[in-house]
Formats: C-alpha cells, structure tokens, sequence
C-alpha cells in the first residue's frame, strides 16, 4: 500500500502476487475508483466496494438506494469477491479472478473507449471487466460455449431492469407447453440421458425458443439450462474427462431446480444493472467472435492492451468437458466434433499421419521456435525414447512443438493488432510430465517470454501467482506454478 494516506484494501487477504499488482495498478490507473484491489482511495469508495458486497444485496425496493444498503452491509469473503454481476453466471475451466484482469487494465493505464482483446477469451472474464470499465473488449474463443457465456455476460446486464421478472415468468409459463420441436443432435443425447430428462430439456429448449423474449434474456435461460446439463446426464458430474454412471436423477425434481436458479439468475440480473446504474458505469460494447485466434480475420486491429489465459500446454478437454451443453443447445453437430478438438490449441488428440508430420517439423523446426524451447521438447522426447512408454507419452512431444508454434502463430496476430507498446498480458501455468523415468517441467512461461522477445516483445515483469488459494482449484497438482507475464507489444516494422 502506498503513500496515499487514505486509501485501503480489499478485505480478504491479498496473496503476495495480489499485492504485487494493487502495487502496479495503484501507479497507472487513471481512475482510482476502478482500482480493483481497494476498497476506498482518496477517502471515496471504489467501485470494487460495492462489487464485494454483490452477493449479499437483496433486491430492495424501487425507491431505496443500493449504494446505501452496501455500504451497511459487510464485505463478502474471497469467492463472492470473485462472483460479482455476471461472473458467476456459468462455470468455465481455466476462468480466471476478475481482479486479475481488472488491476492489469490499471496498470496499462486505459480510460474510456480503450480497445482490449482477449484471444483465449473463455467465459469472457477479460470482456466483461473492461466493458465495466467503459473500453471496448474483442474476445476471441474457438469453443462456441465459451462464446456464448462471454457474450452473455453483458448482454444480460444491459436487459432493462423492469422487463427481467416478465421475462422470466414468460419462459416459465412456456414451460407448461408439451414440446413438439426437434432437439439438436438428438441420437447422440439420448445416449446421455434418461429419456424423461431428455423430455425434460426438450421442454425447456423449447420453452426458451417460444418465449418472447430478447436474445440476451433466451442466452441467461439456456446458460442456466446449460450449467445443470451434467447433473441431469448420465456422465459422471465430478470428473472433467467423460465418465458413465448407472444412474441420474429424475425429470420431477429438475423441473423445479431449473425454475429456481433461473429466479436467482433473474434476481441477481436485477440487482447488477440497478447497481451499474447506481454507480454510473455505462458499459463498454463488448464483440466475441466463436473463432481461431491463429487467424488474422479474428483480431480487430489498434487494441491498446491484451489480457489473456491460454489455454495450457498439456490442455484441458475443453469440448469434451463442455460437450453435452455444445450439442444439446445446437452450438456444434457431432459431425464436427474431431475437427473442432483438433483446432483447440493444446489439444491432445493427433492422429499417426499427423505426428509423424509433427515429428519432421520438430526435427527441423520448422517454425523457427527458439532454440531453447526445442532443447527441452528433444530432451523429453529422448528420454521417453530410452525407456519406450505409451502411446500417450509418445505423442507428447509432436504436441508441444505443435503447442508452441500455435502460441507463437497467436503472438504473431497480435503484434499485428495492438499498438506498439501496448500492455500485454498472459496468465499461464507451467505443468509437469514423466518423460523416461523422471518428472520433468515443461517451462511454458519461460518458453513463452523468450517466444515473445524473438518477435519484439519486451518484458516488463513477471509475477508468480503461487499461493494457498487455489487459483485453479481443480487443478492444483497438475498446474503448480501460475505465472503472469507482462509485456510490452513490438514497434511496427
Ligand atoms: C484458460 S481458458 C480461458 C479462460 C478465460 N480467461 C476465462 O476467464 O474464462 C483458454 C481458452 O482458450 C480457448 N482456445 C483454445 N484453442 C483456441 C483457439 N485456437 N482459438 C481461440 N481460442 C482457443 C479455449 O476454448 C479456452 O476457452
């Protein structure tokens, strides 16, 4: 904490990479009460104030004002502080804290109007911090969920406040209806659900469809259907990767859990934009594309700052995770399925034909990766060698160099897209494998960096997020060291 005499934290306990970046943001931002790590400045509350408090307002009456029933309200804890206004509204695997993208806006110091892009923008965390902060945010994601919560986000923020409840009791009052329509990708489902849950996501899907209602308010209501999916199913719900179980619960009691957290999304929808009103923040027009950040025509051009999470090098199975929302809301065929995981950078599905390929690019470095990169990637790859391993094994270093080449493909289009010396930030987390018998680390921040410098980047810092608080908490034994690194765009040629 600097100086200033009168300023304050957050409530809950910063981790020292927290610290690091109140420090950063308390120097650069041009608006104090968008600071993301105070609570007051200066003697004035900050907006973050009332964020952290968010979970715990009830929806007052019309006349009282929100503000004043924060401000007599206790801060919430960690998570809440985390879950505020639609950040909460469906789960993502990788989502990073809003704070972390807010302080990091601070730090490159933009104002109202500022152009931020996120290629790996995932549920939107980075689209919607900076639209609260008045920018305007493009947000890249190859996964089409993804796409459709980052939008969602603020779309729903912007549904006018007295119209939320109708739209809600309208979908509801649909849900009476017998569904007659066509549920997208219905054979593959069926072998996912009992066929009274089944009916039972028909009748929703088509409850929505019916409703006349905004697209945004339609999106809430298929998230909310959307985040409840895996229970429904017959896929084991606690395990990322797909697992059956023998049983799944009956259609009766759904009904009414669906009803329910659409009344508390509706709710919360309520008190978030009478709360934006109430401090005045007009939001930011937010763009989401559902595409490949390898490719130009996804970037927008003169972004002022980048904020991103990649994906990891030994990657998530984002579609498999997310596949039974995918489908059941229409947003992929199955027929496309292997052609999407195959776009997913970091994925781990190769075929023979394509590692062999891999394997001759690898050994001439095609992409012109630096040479310490490959080093590493050729050290694992002649361990495994010596000691003959599984066919998952053997395929991981053809995967890396692929990782690696997409990672520098995507530091290339920005380079394009932002303007020299822009802030550019990356979350990202080494991870380890066994290569032959030792566990070995597979350095992708550093390898990340010394990508970045070839191009012209500069690094700024680097700060280590490690700490107790699991920033991905399912994750922790696979993803020990959380870095974030801050760089600075390349001059143009
Ligand atoms: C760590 S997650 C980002 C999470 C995000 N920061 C959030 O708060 O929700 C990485 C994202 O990269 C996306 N991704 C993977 N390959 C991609 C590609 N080729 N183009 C664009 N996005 C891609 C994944 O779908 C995933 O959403």
């Amino acid at each position: 904490l600097s100086s200033v005499p009168d300023c304050e934290r957050v409530a809950y306990r910063l981790q020292a990479f927290e610290r690091r970046l109140a420090a950063r943001e308390e120097r650069s931002a041009p608006q104090k009460k968008q600071l993301a790590f105070f609570a007051r400045y200066d003697g004035t509350r900050t907006n973050q104030f009332y964020f952290d408090r968010f979970v715990r307002l009830t929806d007052v009456p019309g006349g009282q004002s929100l503000l004043a029933l924060a401000e007599s309200t206790p801060d919430g804890h960690r998570s809440a502080a985390h879950n505020y206004l639609t950040h909460g509204l469906h789960a993502y695997k990788g989502k990073y804290f809003p704070q972390v993208v807010r302080s990091l806006l601070n730090s490159a110091g933009v104002a109202p109007g500022a152009r931020i892009v996120d290629p790996f923008v995932g549920s939107g965390t980075t689209s919607l911090e900076a639209s609260l902060m008045s920018c305007t945010a493009h947000g890249i994601d190859q996964n089409p969920l993804a796409a459709l919560i980052a939008r969602t986000k603020v779309a729903a923020l912007r549904l006018p406040n007295a119209e939320l409840r109708p739209m809600e009791a309208e979908i509801v009052g649909e849900m009476k209806r017998a569904y007659k329509g066509d549920l997208p990708n219905e054979a593959y489902l069926a072998r996912w659900f009992p066929p009274d849950n089944l009916r039972l996501v028909g009748r929703v899907l088509g409850a929505i469809e019916r409703a006349a209602v905004p697209q945004a308010m339609a999106d809430v209501a298929r998230l909310t259907l959307s985040a409840l999916l895996r229970a429904w199913s017959l896929q084991e719900p606690t395990q990322l990767r797909i697992f059956r179980r023998p049983t799944a619960p009956d259609a009766a009691s759904l009904r009414a859990r669906f009803v329910a957290d659409l009344q508390t999304t509706v709710a919360s929808l309520r008190v978030g934009s009478r709360l934006l009103r109430e401090l005045g923040i007009s939001l930011g027009e937010v763009s989401v594309l559902e595409g490949d950040a390898r490719e130009s025509a996804t970037w927008i051009a003169d972004c002022d700052a980048l904020v991103t999470s990649p994906p990891y090098a030994t990657a998530l199975p984002y579609i498999d995770t997310d596949r039974l929302s995918i489908y059941a809301l229409g947003l992929a065929e199955i027929g496309e399925r292997s052609d999407l995981e195959w776009s997913m950078i970091g994925n781990r599905e190769i075929r023979k034909r394509q590692r062999a390929e891999l394997e001759e690019q690898l050994d001439e470095n095609a992409a012109g990766l630096p040479g310490a990169v490959i080093k590493d990637i050729l050290a694992i790859r002649s361990r495994n060698q010596a000691t003959g391993v599984g066919f998952r094994r053997e395929n991981l270093p053809s995967l890396l160099y692929r990782y690696f080449a997409d990672m520098q493909t995507v530091l290339r289009r920005a380079a394009e897209s932002l303007k020299p010396g822009a802030l550019v930030a990356i979350v990202v987390g080494d991870s380890f494998t066994m290569a032959g018998t030792k566990r070995v680390r597979i350095r992708t921040a550093d390898a990340l960096c010394e990508t970045a410098s070839n191009l012209g980047f500069k690094t700024d810092e680097r700060i280590a997020m490690g700490g107790q608080v699991g920033y991905l908490p399912h994750q922790r034994n696979t993803i020990p060291a959380e870095e974030i690194l801050i760089l600075r765009s390349p001059k143009r040629p």
